[in-house]
Formats: C-alpha cells, sequence, structure tokens
C-alpha cells in the first residue's frame, strides 16, 4: 500500500528547530518533525521511472542482515527529510519492495533514506526531470549507454572497467552527473537470471543505481537459455543446465526476472504514449523522447511484430520532443561478433525484423539515433536513410548524407550532421552498436559493414550530451579517451 504523502516543494522549510520567514508575523514556527526510522542498506536498490514530478526507488533486502526497510523518507534538505514525507513500500511477489515517490518540483534535486531516516547521506539522492520539453537548469542532458555490459554474471571484471572510463570522462566533462542510464539488453549473462541480475547490475553499478534512473531494453541473454531461445512470450523463459546462477522466478510472476526486477512504464506514465507492456515503452526526459523496443520477444511473432510496430508509429506521431532516440538490442548494421547478413538459423531473426521493418519507421517518424547492442564491438553508421537489405546493397551515394565532395558525412568538424538534412527532411538515423559495455569479441568476414564510419573491437560505452540545438554522441573507452563521436545540430 502507498500511503497519501504530502509534497515536498523545493524551497520548503524543513529545518530541524523551525523556521522563520521574514514576511511571515510568527517568526518561530513549531518545529518539523523528522522521519524517525532507521537507514538501511539494501543488497540491491535502484531507481526508476524517473519524470518530472516523481520517481519509484525499488530494493531488496539489507546488505548489513538485519531486516528490510519497509518504507522511504525524501526531501529537499538532506539534513531534515519530514515525517510527512515517510511511503510504505509495497512488496511484489518476487520480493522487491517498491515505493512511488509523487508530488515532486521538476528538476530539483532530492534526498532519501531507505528505512526512513529523519536524515540521508549524500549517496542517496535524485535530480527530477525538466518539466515537459524543458532544458534543465544546467542546459544540458547527459545520457549514459551501456551494451551487453552483463559479464560479471560470469567472472569478468571488464564491465566495472568500462563504468569507470566512462566516469572518468564525466568528470572531464564538467563533473555533470549522469542523467539516464540506459542498458541495450544482455545485461547478465548468461542466462539473465535474478542472481545474474545482482551480480552483473546491481554489484557493479550500485551509485549509478541509487542516483540515476535505470530504462532497460531486452537481449537475447534475458530469456535464458544462453541466449539462443527463439520463443515469443516472457512465460517461455527457461535455463539451460543446472541453474548454478538461478533459475526461473517463481509464480505468480512472470518466470521472466528481467520482467519482475524492473518497473517499466507501460502506461505511458512517464510521457510517450501507453504500449500496454513492459516488455517495450517510451517515456520523455525533458526535451528528449527516448522509445525502447523488445527485438527478443514480441518481434518475433508476426501478430505482436504488427502491434509493436503500429504502437511506435502511433508514439512518434505524438511525440513533439526535440530530439528522439530509440534503443532495442539487435542491431541492423554490423559486422562485429553477429553478422546482419546472417540470421543464424533464427536465432538473429530479428536483425532482419528490425532493419526491414522497423528503419523504415525511424526515418519516417523522425528518430535521430538508434542503439544497439548484441555485437560484442563498437560500430557507428553514417547519417543514413534507405538500407533495409544485406550489406552488399548499401549505396552511399543513394542512403548516406553526403558532404561538398559528395562522400558521406561523417558527423564530425564542419561534416556535423543536421536534424533536418540536406534534402529538407528529418529522415535520416545514425544507427550505433554498442555491445562492448563488459566484453569485446570477434569480427564477422565482412567486417566493416560498408555503412559504417566507425567500427572498432575496444571496450567502452557511450556518453551523450544535448541541449535543445546540439546533441553530441561519444564512444569513451575504459581509459575515458574518446575514440568516436559526432554531432548533430538543430
Ligand atoms: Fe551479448
Ligand atoms: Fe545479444
Amino acid at each position: 500500500m502507498i500511503k497519501p504523502i504530502i509534497p515536498v516543494l523545493a524551497g520548503a522549510c524543513v529545518l530541524l528547530f523551525g523556521c522563520s520567514d521574514s514576511n511571515d508575523n510568527n517568526n518561530i514556527s513549531d518545529p518539523v518533525a523528522l522521519c524517525a526510522g532507521t537507514q538501511v542498506q539494501p543488497v540491491r536498490l535502484f531507481l526508476q521511472q524517473l519524470t518530472s514530478e516523481s520517481v519509484i526507488v525499488k530494493w531488496r533486502g539489507n546488505a548489513d542482515g538485519g531486516a528490510e526497510a519497509t518504507s522511504v523518507c525524501f526531501g529537499a534538505d538532506m539534513a531534515a527529510l519530514p515525517a510527512s514525507s515517510e511511503t510504505d513500500a509495497t512488496v511484489t511477489a518476487t520480493g522487491h519492495s517498491e515505493v512511488l515517490l509523487s508530488g515532486l518540483e521538476p528538476d530539483t534535486t532530492y534526498y532519501y533514506s531507505v528505512g526512513g531516516a529523519g536524515a540521508a547521506d549524500a549517496a542517496h539522492h535524485f535530480r527530477t526531470a525538466p518539466a515537459a520539453g524543458e532544458l534543465p537548469a544546467d542546459g544540458n542532458t547527459r545520457i549514459l549507454i551501456l551494451g551487453d555490459s552483463g559479464v560479471a554474471g560470469k567472472g569478468s571484471p571488464d564491465a566495472g572497467f568500462v563504468l569507470e572510463g566512462g566516469m572518468k570522462y564525466v568528470k572531464n566533462q564538467g563533473d555533470e552527473p549522469v542523467d539516464l542510464f540506459l542498458m541495450l539488453g544482455d545485461n547478465a549473462y548468461n542466462q539473465g537470471t535474478d542472481m545474474e541480475h545482482q551480480l552483473a547490475i546491481f554489484d557493479v553499478y550500485p551509485d549509478l543505481l541509487s542516483t540515476t534512473s535505470l530504462w532497460p531494453t531486452i537481449g537475447n541473454h534475458e530469456m535464458g537459455s544462453f541466449g539462443i531461445s527463439t520463443t515469443t512470450s516472457p512465460n517461455d523463459y527457461a535455463i539451460i543446465g543446472d541453474g548454478a546462477n538461478g533459475g526461473p522466478d517463481p509464480a505468480p510472476d512472470s518466470p521472466m526476472p528481467y520482467l519482475n526486477i524492473f518497473t517499466l512504464p507501460a502506461n505511458g506514465e512517464a510521457g510517450g504514449l501507453a504500449s500496454g507492456t513492459e516488455q517495450y515503452y517510451s517515456f520523455d526526459h525533458g526535451n528528449v523522447h527516448i522509445v525502447s523496443l523488445d527485438s527478443q520477444l514480441a518481434i518475433r511473432d508476426a501478430d505482436s511484430r504488427a502491434t509493436m510496430l503500429q504502437w511506435l508509429k502511433d508514439d512518434l506521431t505524438a511525440n513533439t520532443m526535440d530530439w528522439t532516440i530509440v534503443i532495442f538490442h539487435h542491431p541492423p548494421y554490423t559486422m562485429g561478433s553477429h553478422d546482419s547478413d546472417n540470421d543464424l538459423g533464427g536465432i538473429d531473426q530479428p536483425i532482419f525484423a528490425i532493419r526491414e521493418e522497423f528503419t523504415p519507421v525511424f526515418e519516417e517518424y523522425g528518430v535521430d539515433l538508434a542503439y544497439a547492442g548484441h555485437s560484442h564491438i563498437y560500430e557507428r553508421s553514417y547519417y543514413i536513410n534507405g538500407h533495409t537489405g544485406l550489406s552488399a546493397t548499401y549505396n552511399a551515394a543513394t542512403m548516406a548524407e553526403l558532404n561538398d565532395s559528395n562522400l558521406p558525412a561523417t558527423g564530425q568538424g564542419d561534416e556535423a550532421y543536421t536534424q533536418i538534412a540536406r534534402n529538407g527532411m528529418d529522415d535520416k538515423v545514425v544507427y550505433t552498436v554498442a555491445g562492448n559495455g563488459g566484453q569485446v569479441t570477434v569480427t564477422s568476414p565482412g567486417f566493416p559493414h560498408p555503412a559504417n564510419f566507425f567500427s572498432e573491437l575496444e571496450l567502452g560505452s557511450v556518453v551523450i550530451d544535448v541541449n535543445d540545438s546540439r546533441l553530441e554522441a561519444s564512444f569513451v573507452d575504459v581509459d575515458g579517451a574518446v575514440l568516436d563521436s559526432f554531432v548533430m545540430t538543430r
């Protein structure tokens, strides 16, 4: 049950010993009662569905071995979280505690205590999204993207190194915090069990997850079966082998841990059009619209695919934000550890469905950038349109934005892309494969894909900085160095 709560306003006076107000005849008001609980450090703690007026705090367990927290207190003053903010958690069938904090002010930092203490520590805070269509006060929205990062579930430290590199870059670029954290699927190898989500996500990114809302998408490894499942329903989630890292989730929840762990906006809770399913969704953050598609389950069934495609068209038609980014797992143009000319006997059929049926919609309906993973490599395309066939059908002269020399424009320097392309249309997209968030493996025989400007087997993350007129997307390596970037203006 979620108690009704009294909103805490940005400038609200919540001092322990009362507040004075020169416009008020009562110079001394009553002391403000504080939350009286004890802060608990959960085993997993993360933020979901951050909007301009609300956020979901979700957790499980107590890292110190004591009782699990049952409520959250929050407020704009870290040292004084008012009792009126205390909100009880609901507990899900698979043992997560969840609280919706609502009535918040836009673009405002709040502090919180899981367990309902009267003060928070500096590690527990979040900043609400700007009002719809607006820029944040600092003028910039910063987005961190990781793909195929879930290797800690199989014993590799490399996802941690990728995060360190990304954070080093963030620090060097004005130290502005990450506003949005996107994951491109294969977030928890090998089989996307609950325990593997713990090892590969909650144990690897605790600082980021307690301060930044996470928005994921479904990869093939989220469906168990060592990533080779071709089934179309979450109810078919299954693992291969003895389940050393856990198995399906217990009834009555879905057997698919991804859907139980994440609380995603199926009903347009964060802007965007309601999809009716947590498998795919959209949301707004300030002036940015983001869509997460399901390229693993819904896309494999003709009826479900048609439903998702129509929802995408309707969502993008209703979208009025300055910038639009789409994320999904299966990349349309890759010659990394997966080959976008090869459907792998059906396992990689979604690569073809994305390319043939979805890229035309991205291009016609104003999408600016698309991010996928699956191939354990970084590959970034030119600014393209109309490439729905195999790699041999790519024709730079007709499909790419061209520079003054009639060569494909790079997106760099004086070849920066413009949202309205030279033909006067907003009909092109930059496609990036960023499946290099935890491992880089091999290239395919056709490497590099001709539609890609930059292709490299190098670990890293993507950081996007965006305001109302300029977007810059950077590929950052484990040392914090930028190996590729492009700029788009509008
Ligand atoms: Fe992967
Ligand atoms: Fe994958």
